[in-house]
């Protein structure tokens, strides 16, 4: 291995930065009051090298839950998550990076579907997330499934349209809808039964789901000789920012990206979810820092995960495709401090190394709980064909609520998903 001097391998990271022309979004990085990174720590692995110390991860986690406490996404609380970690990660010898993005809190408060107007007869039916609000009635007309094509006969200007769900986007057949004159669309199921959907962003009309079986009334109500319907959204939306801290260590044409989100839900301060999971990527992030690796080593800080993983698919949103296939796997620590069981989930290849870590560090790591699969930040990386791992524990008796509180995690949880990670990397360096 080489043994390169911190100033060379600064050097080099800089150059291999410009190199890679790493897309990041505005974002600027404030001065900071945080005190640097204690360059005392001491592992508890008679190596030569550091090893991942589950009490200095604790230090992270009263910083985090107990000194900022709360940190919800786009609140002021959030800038000092920002500063905390840019200076702990500086210290280390990172670069780093502020990559900021718009948040739209999207709320909805129900939708109302009357056929034949105010006193008609009522459809149940489903805000598609990010609908406009509003309340709107005129004649309803069909329009297949949506797509431009679709309005070209269909005189749809000034009306409602009820469209097909299928072969296109949502957000694509209400933006075809918006600018054929519509005022409102409704989506029926193409199977049985009723759904939930989402558009991209804030639509410019109204937009409702019902089920197949709604949408044949409604079908049938026109072909019987005209309807008029009212379509009421009732829902609110507020926008903010959120940031990403990016930190990057230059080291070769891989990369091996560190996650956890740094935001919390408002309820309580947060410290297994996910001061926790921040705590144990910057404990890495030191362990790494001190080794050659012939891989550049990313630690990211998501930010507005408890709001729909926000911040890692908007990461992920502006990667290359190249920088996409440079890296090696994603390791996502969510709720590590608390509860009875390691777990991991994600890519089975990589599922299967944090078992056999599991053997090598004699704890058990069971498997992905029910629902956990797109429950946090790891799911954004998957859906863009990116490897990654989920590492958490089961059972924190306290989550989302005011008691998932620093007391309540314990050093040793944090020990063991450190150790873990670092003997999956291993794994990974060895070509596993
Ligand atoms: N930390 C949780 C996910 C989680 C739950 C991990 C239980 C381990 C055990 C995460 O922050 C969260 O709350 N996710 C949401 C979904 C997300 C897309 C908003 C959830 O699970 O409801
Ligand atoms: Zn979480």
């Amino acid at each position: 291995m080489h043994h390169l001097t911190a100033r060379r391998l600064t050097a080099l990271s800089l150059a291999l930065l410009t190199a890679l022309s790493l897309s990041f979004g505005p974002g600027a990085l404030a001065a900071t009051t945080w005190p640097a990174p204690s360059s005392a720590i001491v592992g508890v692995r008679a190596d030569s090298a550091p090893s991942f110390s589950g009490s200095a991860a604790l230090q992270h986690v009263n910083e985090l839950s107990v000194g900022i406490g709360s940190r919800v996404a786009g609140s002021p609380a959030q800038d000092s998550t920002h500063q905390y970690l840019t200076t702990q990660l500086q210290g280390m010898g990172y670069q780093t990076v502020l990559q900021s993005f718009p948040i739209t809190a999207y709320q909805d408060r129900g939708s109302k579907l009357t056929l034949g107007g105010a006193l008609g007869q009522s459809v149940s039916a489903n805000t598609l997330v990010y609908s406009a609000a509003g309340a709107v009635e005129a004649e309803l007309v069909e329009a297949g499934l949506g797509r431009p094509e679709d309005y070209e006969d269909a005189n749809a200007s000034g009306k409602i349209a009820l469209v097909t769900r299928g072969d296109i986007r949502f957000a694509d057949k209400v933006d075809a809808a918006a600018k054929a004159g519509v005022l409102a669309v409704i989506i029926a199921n193409n199977v049985p039964g009723s759904f939930n959907g989402s558009l991209i962003g804030m639509s410019a009309i109204p937009a409702v789901g019902v089920s197949q079986e709604d949408g044949a009334v409604l079908r049938q109500a026109i072909r019987a000789g005209g309807a008029t319907i009212r379509v009421e959204v009732n829902a609110t939306s507020a926008q903010s920012t959120g940031a990403n801290v990016v930190a990057t260590r230059a080291g070769g044409p891989k990369t091996l990206v560190i996650g956890a989100h740094i935001d919390s839900v408002a309820a309580g301060p947060g410290a297994n979810d996910n001061a926790s999971g921040t705590a144990t990527a910057l404990e890495l992030a030191r362990v790494l820092a001190s080794r050659p690796t012939p891989y550049t080593v990313q630690v990211v800080g998501f930010d507005a995960e408890e709001v729909g993983l926000v911040g890692s698919s908007y990461f992920v949103s502006q990667l290359s495709d190249a920088e996409k296939q440079a890296i090696i796997a994603m390791l996502n620590f969510d709720m590590v401090g608390v509860g009875t069981e390691s777990r991991a989930g994600g890519t089975d290849s990589l599922v299967r190394l944090a078992q056999a870590a599991g053997a090598q560090e004699g704890v058990s790591v069971g498997q992905l709980g029910d629902g956990l699969g797109g429950a946090s930040d790891h799911a954004s990386f998957m859906r863009a064909g990116i490897p990654a791992l989920f590492v958490y524990r089961s059972n924190d008796p306290n989550y989302h609520s005011p008691n998932d509180r620093f007391e309540y995690v314990d050093a040793a949880n944090l020990q063991i998903a450190g150790n873990l990670a670092l003997d999956v990397i291993a794994a990974l360096e060895r070509g596993e």
